[in-house]
């Protein structure tokens, strides 16, 4: 057993000791050593009237157990007389645990200003003035614990206790700013949230709840909390029926409600657009300080005036699962001994094929209403968008599993007649905030165009490369299986198109067809198999064009010319003839193999 928590010398003021909460942790101070100031007006639950007993009663226990007490009748409110018991009789203050409390429950139609006044005076002013009168005591001595007692009525709100609840919740902000006050003194300020039965929840909790929650299981949570070996300092703990945990608020993401530094106004209605963005708590977090909140904001206003935000943000996961699964998706195969590097989590050089990180960009860039928002017509849903181009960019080296967080913004939109032409880029970085990928999707949104807007694109937008007029210096053949598209959707595009026959027809295909990024992904590796011996520490970055479906079960043909660090390739269906993946390009960092 470790050692016992012991409080010798220290002098303890419990104030509302003389029942309930306050009597436990009284007990437990006087039996672990502290001299105990047991405070207690006395009155009843609900702030009326005075009585000595209470508090004597509980002096007399802690006497009959061999430890040391005074009693003490002042209301909190007099928190200076309350202090100076302590002060006179033991000669210094070490723990304030500001415990005294009533109830004067009534929906907010009916509370009276004496409702009101008397909660927060006994609860919150109470608190207040304790804390204030122990404080040059505890500075002197360069020591303090002192507790402030909250509420879950507080946090989360409760029928018929507004005036209760604001006190409690107050109650937390007076802790939050006494630990900052304190901590160069060494006093620290914590919160206990209890829920025990007491006088106070008679009648309030239900019988089962009632009788398992001794106040007693709560007391050893508050005697920790006021011992010099514990660190915290500005905690809310809740503790009940012997259960104890930290509580935290959090705060969310959160939206950027302006498009650049330069817009000096926020509609309404575009709040109401990004609400749900607002209102998302996926990834909230806790912020630790009131530095740490502004150091937030400033570096939203600088990403603002960088031109950084506006556009949207989500995270991906990925496992070595995640990998594998691409990889048979795009028609890696335990038959080549060269593939099981990317389908075995455990082999000596398990690796991504880079493709697989165009998937954190298009969490993104296939965004409708992403998309949407850069049209003038603003009209882009799933049935009407097509993936037309792709650009990856692998900027450092891609773990195998980890979370991404993709940054993306449209870069920009043409008219192009029959559609519109919207190219979002985005940038995915890893969980130290380093940039590992960079996407650009050119989306064509179709019936969207004829909005007057140019038809050319702007300076860094990708373009595709028509390949060299020579015949192909290489010729890989993969034949894809009739699973192909139901295999490759796991990996996270699920379009209904790929698996749903009807769905199919409706969009005017005979059978499903398989994903343009499936397609690019064989490409992607007939490239890598040939010129860069299956090394995917080699390939840079890959461009192509998606230009006529593929079937499920069809042959690709992808020729490939080399010019340099460049691979030029096309990818056509060997039973059609048809060209179904144009322009592309792989670039590699460096080349193996020969022509
Ligand atoms: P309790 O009614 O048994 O104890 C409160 C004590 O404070 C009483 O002995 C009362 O005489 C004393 N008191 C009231 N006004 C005073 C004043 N002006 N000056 C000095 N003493 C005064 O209630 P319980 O349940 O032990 O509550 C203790 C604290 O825990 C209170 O602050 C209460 O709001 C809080 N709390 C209790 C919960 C529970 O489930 N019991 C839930 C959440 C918070």
């Amino acid at each position: 057993m470790s050692e016992e928590l012991r409080f010798d010398g220290r002098v303890a003021v419990i104030t509302g000791a003389g029942s309930g909460l306050g009597r436990e942790y009284a007990l437990l101070f006087g039996a672990r050593g502290a001299k105990v100031v047991v405070n207690d007006l006395g009155g009843s639950f609900q702030g009326e009237g005075a009585s000595k007993r209470a508090a004597d009663v509980v002096v007399d226990e802690i006497r009959a157990q061999g430890g040391t007490a005074v009693a003490d009748y002042n209301s909190v409110v007099d928190g200076d007389k309350v202090i100076e018991t302590a002060v006179k009789n033991f000669g210094r203050v070490d723990i304030l645990v500001n415990n005294a409390g009533i109830l004067r429950d009534r929906s907010i139609a009916k509370t009276t200003d004496q409702d009101w006044d008397l909660v927060h005076a006994v609860h919150l002013k109470g608190s207040f003035k304790c804390t204030q009168a122990a404080w040059p005591y505890m500075r002197k001595n360069n020591y303090g614990r002192i507790i402030m007692t909250a509420s879950n009525s507080g946090i989360y709100g409760n029928f018929g206790q507004a005036n209760y609840s604001a006190a409690k919740l107050g109650l937390v902000g007076l802790a939050n700013s006494v630990a900052i006050e304190g901590e160069k003194n060494n006093i620290h300020c914590n919160v206990i949230i209890p829920t025990a039965a007491s006088r106070m929840t008679e009648g309030i909790l239900p019988d089962i709840l009632f009788n398992e929650l001794k106040p007693h299981l709560i007391a050893p949570v508050v005697v920790y909390l006021c011992h010099e070996s514990c660190e915290d300092n500005g905690s809310y703990i809740e503790s009940s029926a012997g259960w104890a945990t930290k509580v935290h608020f959090v705060r969310g993401k959160g939206s950027v409600l302006r498009t650049s530094i330069d817009q000096k106004t926020v509609s309404p209605e575009y709040v109401k657009k990004v609400w749900s963005k607002v209102t998302d708590m996926t990834h909230a977090k806790h912020v630790d300080s009131i530095s740490q909140a502004s150091g937030y904001l400033i570096e939203v206003l600088e990403n603002l005036k960088a031109g950084k935000s506006g556009g949207i943000e989500d995270t991906f996961q990925y496992s070595s699962k995640d990998l594998i699964l691409y990889a048979l998706g795009i028609g890696a195969s335990v038959k080549n001994a060269n593939d099981l590097k990317f389908l075995y989590e455990n082999h000596a050089e398990f690796a991504a094929i880079p493709t697989f990180f165009v998937l954190p960009g298009l969490i993104v860039s296939m965004q409708t209403s992403l998309v949407a928002d850069a049209l003038p017509a603003g009209k882009a849903e799933l049935t009407n968008i097509l993936h037309g181009e792709q650009y990856l960019e692998i900027c450092d080296d891609i773990p195998t599993s980890g979370t991404l967080t993709t940054s993306g913004k449209v870069f920009d939109v043409m008219d192009k007649g029959s559609g519109a032409l919207v190219v979002v880029n985005t940038d995915s970085y890893d969980e130290s905030g380093r940039l590992v990928v960079k996407n650009q999707s050119s989306v064509f949104v179709v019936g969207a165009g004829k909005f007057g807007g140019k038809k050319t694109p702007i300076a860094g937008v990708i373009p595709i490369m028509n390949a060299p007029k020579r015949k192909p210096d290489a010729v890989i053949h993969y034949k894809t299986s009739e699973d192909q598209a139901a295999l490759y959707r796991l990996s996270g595009d699920s379009n209904p198109l790929h698996i749903d026959p009807d769905f199919a027809k409706l969009a005017g295909f005979k059978v499903p067809i398989i994903h343009g990024l499936c397609s690019f992904g064989f490409s992607a590796r007939a490239v890598l198999a040939r010129y860069a011996n299956n090394n995917p520490l080699l390939f840079k970055a890959i461009k192509a064009r998606f230009s006529a479906p593929v079937i499920p079960g069809q042959t690709l043909r992808i020729d490939m010319w080399k010019e340099g660090r460049r691979v030029f390739f096309t990818t056509t269906v060997v039973e059609t003839g048809k060209e179904a993946v144009s322009g592309g390009y792989v670039d590699l960092k460096d080349s193996t193999a020969k022509l």
